[in-house]
């Protein structure tokens, strides 16, 4: 019933005696992958390599030469993305073999191609996928010019337009699920057969599966294709049938096979434009390939007899991408395939919306009487009327609407179209899973916002389709879809969050006329937990769905449902701008106008507008977790500290040349919070500033000049602090340090001077602390500071060795130094095990410098010292900043440190933190190019090298996993003088599934191509 071709059997000894008679070459063999051809690698005495091709007896003598004319054809026009044919030392392109049996063999010399297999590349990115769409273009446009057909071949089982028949003749091999998923297949199959007549035929490759498609490799740059090999299935055929084949494996193991589909035919039809009606059956084709796949599998093990469960493996990822697409409205993907071909997804469209536009229609809801009493409102991700988990507090998100309509004046609000939203704070809005990021933010409805009880009337005839009751919390609540006859058959439109007794009565098929009142607007205890508002959408194909239809889709499907779901305001024509106006690309501005030196993270910029707990949100509503934001300590935006600065800033912001409790209490409250006799503070700005007035205080109080700085550490940008910071002043477009400076070697015990293997490691780092002020004082310049902090942050979260600080804030201080502790990383509880990261080096310093975290995104920075040196300090000159310590930061301070006392942070940070250290020190159990994990509570850091035992930094690694965690939702960050150090430094509101979901997708992330050892 099925026909598989016979494999030929000679042995390697063979193959290699047949080299030397007919090509003159010695050399080695290994056997290569090949279905009914035995092929193998060889490798000749001189290194060359080059692929032996043994026939299958069952192929024609007539086939295998057109095959290697082809190969040469195709050699010649695709510069060598295709393997050439050699000829044999008497210059034939197949030469005939007889083995010692007997038996003649067909054996023929190819071109070895460099590169790695398609299937084993992970991840499958958007782009390399889009290169594979791209490169299948070029090879088809490359096949047909090709003039001659190959002739057929009989019971060719592999050819896709075969799939049919195969997947039909295999049927009762299936049970259960399986059945019924290739019935689907095939029935899908049968519908679209019709279209493939009219699709025009040429040459084709007609197995482009994942094992004959080569991917340059890993850190060559972004991976591309870099060759096709193996034209023995080629046949006559549609071109787009090697597209189908192609989608077929291309997808399996992508985290999105639909988006996936859509790179790969976005590729293709950029390079060579897809038809219509070729765009219409790639979705079949790519599936019918997998049936017929799993179909050829099922009757092999048929045929040998097998249950072998092993067996079954291989064919594991076929069977799951077809339960996956199966769950898919066939139409949405083949909307998702056509508008990745440049046509509307929805075909009926075009032609509804010319006609749309012509027609006059009946208002849906009362419309006020002028236009000023109508108003959009922005219920973008970045409005300021939302707090960002607005629907949690439905009566609140209702009167801050209703206020903010009534301030205006208006009567009906509107919810614009297409507008990204993060309201939609359930799990039926989380959509297909593929982009961590995403889940359904973008309106595809209107939205007019009225008081519960408003009327609304249809505003052209219809039908009732449907009245359904959708009351899971934040869904549509009752629901009702009207049936309108348009120009190119039915379309819809749906209402939805209204009142249930007003619509109990309407009865599917009822007819509706224009203007008719048919339903009134619900209240929140019935609309599914909303303010008060009519959702009216235009749906021209339901899909596969009922009673309902999805009113926001996924940011990277928003072009698709848009089509499904066109503009409603050609029914509606409320005034005013009701359709979001999506933000332009703003990364070109910034170099000209803020200066280039201004960095941007990550590869593809992110376009933050909102934050909330733990999470950053992008513009369409992408939100990221936040694992290396530490200034926002407590948590992005959080309420009480907002509102504790919009308080005081409505009634009072002033310098501190006047008397205000607020700066006094938070004095207070802050050195409460420090061992003594650190009870004197100064409130500035920002860390920079801090550090250098803790400079000059170091220079009052001493009367020395000299500061003594660690390796690879980071103060501030100041001069001052440029000069003592190696990061800056040692890095690229710095001067080295001044002769005031002298840098002391970095106590990293991983990878520092002294390992730890070595026991006074901690003792040997701090003496370099005494020969740097030794240093100093012998060119003039007496000891003023020794400035650290006490885990190094930009030195790549380094902890230093126990007993390190002690001594050296010892021998700094007995040359007559003070000692600074710099906390504005690593201060206000992150460590854990304490409030200061200077306590765990069991120190107490003379000046400890804050910023960052301390007003939770404000700009606040401050200097704790003690009397003494506060009174060194004050030697006449005013000490004044016109912004440090006013009443609103000073408001702000407070907000934050209440929130670190009530929920306990330090102690948070403690647990989580040490669970998440283990489950990162777990990581490095599976993944080799993991070389250190360390840090304490939330400020950790991951080392990434080539190799542990050479410990040869891997800078590619992590910048590769900081890039592919923004890509995945998680943000992260590279550290450390090699740029090979992952830090993690969440806001400390980070909890244990944060925690889970970081570890997660380090585990993904740390098993794709990019992130491993190169070797
Ligand atoms: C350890 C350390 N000190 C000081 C500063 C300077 O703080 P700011 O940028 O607020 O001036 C930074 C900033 O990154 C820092 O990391």
């Amino acid at each position: 019933m099925i026909n598989i071709l016979r494999r030929p059997s000679l042995g390697p000894d063979a193959v290699l005696a047949a080299l030397r008679e007919h090509y003159g070459i010695e050399g080695t063999l290994s056997p290569l992958p090949g279905e009914r051809d035995l092929n193998f690698l060889f490798t000749g005495t001189n290194g060359e390599r080059r692929v032996a091709k043994v026939s299958t007896p069952d192929e024609t003598d007539e086939i295998l030469e057109i095959e290697a004319d082809l190969m040469r054809h195709m050699a010649r026009t695709t510069d060598g993305f295709t393997a050439d044919v050699i000829p044999s030392a008497d210059g034939d392109w197949v030469v005939k073999h007889t083995a010692e049996d007997g038996e003649v063999h067909r054996i023929r010399l190819v071109e070895y191609l460099e590169g790695g297999l398609f299937a084993e590349v992970r991840p499958r990115s958007l782009s390399l996928l889009y290169n594979l769409g791209s490169r299948i273009a070029d090879l088809d446009s490359a096949l047909g010019a090709y003039p001659d057909h190959p002739p057929a071949r009989i019971d060719f089982e592999w050819a896709l337009g075969r799939s049919g028949l195969v997947m039909e003749r295999c049927l009762d091999l299936f049970q259960g699920e399986q059945l019924e998923l290739i019935q689907a297949v095939h029935q899908d199959w049968l519908r679209r057969e019709p279209d493939f007549l009219g699709l025009g035929s040429q040459v084709i490759h007609g197995d482009l599966n994942d094992y004959n498609v080569l991917v340059s490799h890993p850190g060559e740059g972004p991976r591309r294709i870099s060759g096709i090999i193996d034209l023995g299935d080629a046949h006559s055929a549609p071109r787009v049938f090697d597209l189908g084949v192609a989608i077929a494996y291309a997808i399996l193991d992508t985290d999105d096979p639909l988006m996936s589909i859509a790179s790969i035919v976005r590729g293709f039809h950029d390079r060579t434009p897809l038809s219509e009606e070729e765009a219409n059956v790639v979705f079949t084709l790519a599936k019918a390939r997998l049936g017929a796949s799993v179909s050829i599998s099922a009757w092999r093990r048929h045929q040998a007899g097998e249950t072998d469960e092993y067996a079954l493996i291989s064919e594991r990822p076929a069977w799951a991408m077809i339960q996956t697409l199966d769950e898919v409205p066939v139409r949405l993907a083949e909307g998702i395939v056509r508008e990745a071909a440049g046509l509307a997804a929805s075909p009926r469209t075009p032609v509804l919306v010319d006609w749309l536009k012509k027609q006059a229609f009946s208002p849906v809801m009362e419309i006020p009487e002028t236009e000023e009493k109508i108003s959009v409102l922005d219920l973008s991700v970045s409005s300021p009327l939302l707090n960002g988990r607005d629907t949690e507090d439905t009566e609140d998100f209702t009167r801050r609407v209703f206020r903010h309509m009534e301030d205006r004046n208006v009567s009906l609000g509107i919810g614009r179209y297409l507008e990204p939203r993060t309201l939609y704070l359930e799990d039926i809005f989380k959509g297909r899973s593929g982009d961590p990021r995403e889940s359904r933010t973008i309106h595809t409805g209107i939205d007019i916002f009225c008081q519960a009880g408003g009327e609304v009337y249809a505003p052209l005839a219809g039908r009732i389709r449907s009245v359904v009751n959708n009351a899971q919390n934040l869904d549509y609540g009752p629901t009702v879809i009207l049936e309108h006859e348009g120009p190119a058959g039915a379309f819809w439109t749906l209402y939805g969050h209204l009142e249930l007794s007003t619509v109990e009565n309407l009865k599917t098929g009822n007819e509706v006329a224009a203007g008719e009142l048919f339903a009134r607007i619900g209240s929140a205890e019935e609309n599914g937990g909303w303010p008060p508002h009519l959702h009216f959408q235009i749906i021209t194909d339901l899909l596969d769905f009922e009673g309902q239809f999805p009113g926001v889709a996924l940011p990277r499907e928003e072009t698709v449902w848009a089509s499904f779901s066109p503009d409603p305001n050609l029914i509606l024509q409320l005034p005013g701008q009701t359709t979001f106006i999506p933000p332009r690309d703003i990364s070109k501005r910034r170099p000209e106008l803020l200066g280039r030196n201004l960095s941007v993270a990550y590869d593809t910029p992110l376009h933050i507008v909102r934050g909330s707990g733990t999470y950053l949100i992008d513009v369409v509503g992408r939100s990221y977790l936040d694992c290396v934001n530490n200034v926002a300590h407590v948590g992005h935006e959080r309420r009480s500290v907002v509102e504790a600065g919009q308080l005081q800033m409505s009634v009072l912001n002033t310098n501190t040349r006047y008397l205000h409790e607020n700066v006094l209490h938070y004095g207070e409250r802050l050195t409460e919070l420090f061992p003594n006799p650190l009870s004197v503070c100064f409130f500035v700005n920002s860390g920079s500033e801090a550090n250098d007035l803790a400079l000059r205080m170091a220079r009052a109080h001493t009367k020395g000049q000299g500061v003594v700085a660690i390796e690879n550490g980071y103060h501030g940008h100041s001069q001052s602090l440029i000069d003592v910071s190696h990061y800056k002043h040692a890095g690229e477009g710095g001067d080295g340090a001044p002769s005031w400076v002298r840098i002391v070697p970095v106590p990293d015990d991983y990878r520092g001077l002294y390992g730890r293997d070595i026991a006074d490691r901690a003792v040997r780092y701090a003496m370099h602390v005494g020969e740097a002020f030794g240093s100093l004082s012998s060119t003039g310049h007496e000891p003023a500071a020794f400035i650290a902090e006490s885990i190094l942050s930009c030195g790549g979260q380094i902890e230093p060795p126990a007993g390190y600080l002690e001594e050296a804030y010892r021998i700094a201080r007995s040359r007559g130094a003070i000692c600074i502790a710099d906390e504005v990383q690593i201060g206000f509880g992150r460590v854990g095990s304490h409030m200061w990261g200077f306590q765990t080096g069991n120190v107490v310093p003379d000046i400890v410098t804050l910023g960052k975290p301390i007003g939770n995104g404000h700009p606040i920075g401050a200097v704790v010292t003690t009397p003494e040196v506060a009174e060194s300090f004050a030697n006449g000159m005013e000490f004044f900043s016109t912004f440090g310590g006013n009443p609103v930061s000073a408001a702000i301070g407070l907000a934050v440190l209440d929130i670190i006392e009530r929920e306990r942070l330090q102690e948070h940070a403690a647990v989580v933190g040490g669970t998440l250290k283990a489950n990162l020190a777990s990581l490095a159990m599976r993944h080799e190019s993991v070389g250190d994990v360390r840090g304490r509570g939330l400020f950790l850091g991951i080392e990434f090298v080539e190799d542990r035992n050479t410990r040869t930094p891997s800078a590619q690694a992590a910048r590769y996993i900081a890039n592919r965690g923004a890509e995945l939702g998680i943000l992260l960050s590279t550290d450390g003088p090699d740029h090979n150090v992952i830090k993690i430094k969440p806001p400390m509101t980070f909890n244990q599934n944060d925690s889970e979901r970081l570890v997660a997708t380090l585990d993904k992330i740390l098993s794709e191509d990019m992130a491993r050892p190169r070797t």
